[in-house]
């Protein structure tokens, strides 16, 4: 059974993702399956959903703290009003653009694992380590172990080679399948892929040995497209 996530990033408003949630939800339980899906909204639109059990909605981000004064960030009390016990965590536009460090991300990660989160933990390289080869490849990605309780019960990891994500470039089933299997010898946690998946390629990349789904960005933002997506899978 395939795990489809879908990230939002900064797109849709309040609005659309109620109405978003809304068909997914009625599409999953209309068509009876089982995949489980995760929808990643902005922070902004995080709401009471009724959904079907096997549709959670996480959060992209939060700080690692209840409350308290730390301007323009959210914690658990914003996410317990909601029922929100899902986080994305070292996704690399976190790591990249906004510039948290490993140190940061690990701390994250703990508080929320202490407080019994299901983590979805983003793992990838940059283009220029990539074209250092696998074994720097996979160097770089166990750094990004670091500090991280592999161990822990509610843990997904997500690879995401940064080269591939929103760029149209997929990475290619040999790519895929060689870090996929190496992390797998490590860490036994279920793996999605990530990094321009679309309707036209998730299937392939679903039924990879080692792949047990994918976080989607931009493929995942038009409905009809993410519906598809999830009938593309439903079957693995
Ligand atoms: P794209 O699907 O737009 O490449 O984004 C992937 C991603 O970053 C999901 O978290």
């Amino acid at each position: 059974m395939a795990i489809i996530a879908s990230n939002f990033k900064t797109n849709h408003t309040r609005k659309s993702t109620a109405s978003f949630v809304k068909e997914v939800s009625e599409f999953l339980q209309s068509n009876n399956i089982s995949n489980e899906v995760i929808v990643f909204p902005t922070a902004t639109s995080l709401d009471e959903f009724e959904t079907v059990s096997n549709l959670t909605i996480g959060a992209q981000n939060a700080y690692a703290v209840d409350k308290g004064s730390f301007t323009g960030e959210i914690g658990t009390t914003q996410l317990d009003e909601f029922a929100i016990k899902t986080i994305l965590i070292g996704h690399s536009e976190r790591r990249h653009v906004l510039g948290e460090s490993q140190e940061e991300i690990a701390k994250k990660y703990d508080f929320y694992k202490n407080k019994g989160y299901k983590i979805v933990y983003c793992i990838g390289e940059p283009l220029e380590v990539k074209e250092s080869g696998l074994d720097k490849t996979l160097e770089y990605v166990y750094e990004q172990f670091e500090g991280i309780d592999t161990n822990y019960d509610n843990l997904i990891l997500a690879y995401e080679p940064v080269w591939a994500i929103g760029t149209g470039v997929t990475a290619t089933n040999e790519d895929i399948t060689s870090v996929h299997s190496a992390i797998k010898l490590r860490i036994p946690k279920p793996l999605l892929y990530g990094g321009s998946v679309k309707v036209a390629n998730v299937a392939e990349i679903c039924a990879l040995d080692g792949v047990d789904g994918a976080l989607i960005g931009t493929a995942s933002w038009i409905v009809e497209d993410f519906k598809q997506i999830i009938e593309n899978t439903k079957d693995l």
